[in-house]
């Protein structure tokens, strides 16, 4: 006989458990409680457990049901949404010769042990390209890829009839519901009647206009001057983009804002001057989201003047400035000023022909590609700097991190938040964490960050996103692809 009794009894009592199993897992209340820690979201800080069931939450109370759940133990930890980084460039073209050093991959994988769960990246349009086309190719290289959620905002350089008239509006219609544009970078820049004529699409269709201000005009100006002068090391980047440059830019994207009536975002702002632009915009009714980053708290245009080249690491627009303007922009944050603390993370290799040290990089500073890298110390830097030093407090940190990317891109309250409906993207905080920051502990594609050395208080621990946990005690455990397009 080929059977055994026992064999066919093994079989039988197998397919009953794997019938019940799968049956109890489906009635169970919750397949994950969080337990022990503190809640905090922008609204409110409290002692619960989370119960998450299918990828989302489902409870919020005092001891959850467990049975059959796995369990975590945040006793002592915060448990915040994961955050979001509605401001990142990953695999873009970035000029001949220069690669960025981040894809979909290793920027999703950087992003995630930063403690984000959803990252918004460019689709980047260059002067001759169809817009669609284009974006299919993104999609193309984020597929099957990323670490965390993502969703795209388009960069619009060509705004001819097709992309204005057609494929823009189509696009917003199917979701894509934010757009970039630059007043600076010779070969994107839009002039003030492209800009109104963006604006407008954006206003007609209801999408959300994000504007990089700098005068191209003015920068064009002082790097001739400079050229002439032969003061070409990476300092040189910081002196011909003064904050007359952005502050003008700022006033003027507003005010052609205001002509539209288009509420606008103002991305990566670096200093005093335009943030009063954006304070006085707004008492004159505009609606205006402003954003700042983590370089304009960090940094100052003295990092640009390092010895062999090595400014070249913080060349990035607008630049660093100085004290008085790090001070200006905390003070944005903590009276909010600022609505959004993104990382513009846009990374390219310093020892590299391919990045910053390329051949012509490596002898002036206008060859140097814009950009530094900075999705992973993002969130520390705002909890070591900004909480624990008392100048904003949890709540707020939540806000400027996670809550205010989903409420102004559309994303909340599906991601940004801890409510019962909303996905589980959760990140588990020791707020008395210390960690001193160097890049070979950093997960990205660079090889090096501006922080190096630098010790904050207060790190990410572990990372769900949608109920998976994806980083426990530190370490990686998710996988390329477990992060999924979002559609808007
Ligand atoms: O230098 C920067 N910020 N590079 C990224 C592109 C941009 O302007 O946001
Ligand atoms: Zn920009
Ligand atoms: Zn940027």
């Amino acid at each position: 006989m080929g059977f055994s009794i026992f064999y066919v009894y093994h079989l039988v009592f197998k397919r009953l458990r794997s019938t019940f199993l799968e049956e109890s897992y489906l009635v169970m209340s919750h397949h994950l409680v969080i337990f022990g820690g503190k809640i905090c979201t922008a609204a409110d800080s409290m002692f619960a457990d989370i119960g998450i069931k299918d990828g989302q939450i489902v409870s919020i109370g005092r001891d959850l049901d467990r049975t059959g759940a796995e369990v975590i133990d945040a006793t002592g930890k915060l448990v915040l949404p994961g955050g979001i980084d509605s401001h990142v460039h990953l695999s873009q073209p970035s000029g001949e010769g220069i690669v960025m050093a981040d894809d979909f991959e290793t920027g999703t994988r950087s992003a995630l042990c930063g403690g984000n769960t959803t990252v918004m990246p460019f689709c980047l349009q260059e002067r001759n390209d169809n817009l669609r086309g284009v974006l299919n190719a993104y999609h193309g290289l984020a597929e099957g890829q990323c670490y965390t959620d993502i969703a795209f905002h388009l960069i619009i350089s060509n705004p001819d009839a097709q992309t204005l008239g057609q494929d823009l509006p189509a696009l917003i219609a199917e979701g894509y519901t934010s757009i970039k544009v630059f007043m600076t970078y010779e070969a994107l820049r839009l002039n003030d009647s492209e800009l109104l004529a963006a604006f407008d699409v954006a206003r007609q269709h209801g999408a959300t206009m994000m504007v990089h201000c700098e005068n191209e005009d003015a920068i064009r100006y002082l790097v001739d001057r400079h050229e002439a002068e032969s003061r070409v090391t990476p300092h040189a980047h910081a002196t011909t983009r003064p904050i007359a440059v952005e502050r003008e830019a700022t006033h003027r994207a507003l005010s052609l804002a205001e002509v539209v009536d288009l509420p606008i975002v103002i991305v990566h702002v670096s200093n005093g001057a335009a943030a009063e632009e954006i304070r006085r915009a707004r008492g004159r009714g505009l609606k205006v989201t402003a954003e700042t980053c983590p370089q304009y708290l960090m940094l100052t245009a003295n990092d640009l003047d390092g010895m062999d080249w090595e400014g070249a690491k913080f060349v990035c627009s607008p630049p660093p400035r100085d004290t008085t303007e790090q001070r200006a922009c905390w003070q944005g944050l903590m009276d909010g000023t600022f609505d959004l603390f993104s990382s513009d993370h846009c990374p390219f290799r310093y020892d590299s022909p391919q990045g910053k040290l390329n051949p012509k990089g490596a002898k002036n500073f206008r060859f140097i590609p814009n950009g530094i890298p900075g999705v992973e110390t993002r969130l520390p830097i705002l909890f070591s700097e900004g909480v624990n030093t008392g100048r904003i407090d949890i709540n707020r940190f939540v806000a400027l991190t996670a809550t205010n990317h989903a409420k102004t891109y559309g994303l909340y309250p599906r991601k940004g938040t801890i409510a019962i409906g909303s996905d589980a993207d959760l990140a588990i905080w020791d707020p008395d964490l210390e960690r001193t920051v160097h890049h070979a502990d950093l997960h990205d594609g660079a090889d090096y960050t501006p922080y190096e050395g630098r010790t904050l208080r207060g790190w990410p621990v572990t990372v769900l996103l949608r109920g998976k946990v994806m980083m426990q005690d530190g370490a990686l455990v998710g996988k390329r692809g477990d992060g999924v397009y979002l559609n808007r």
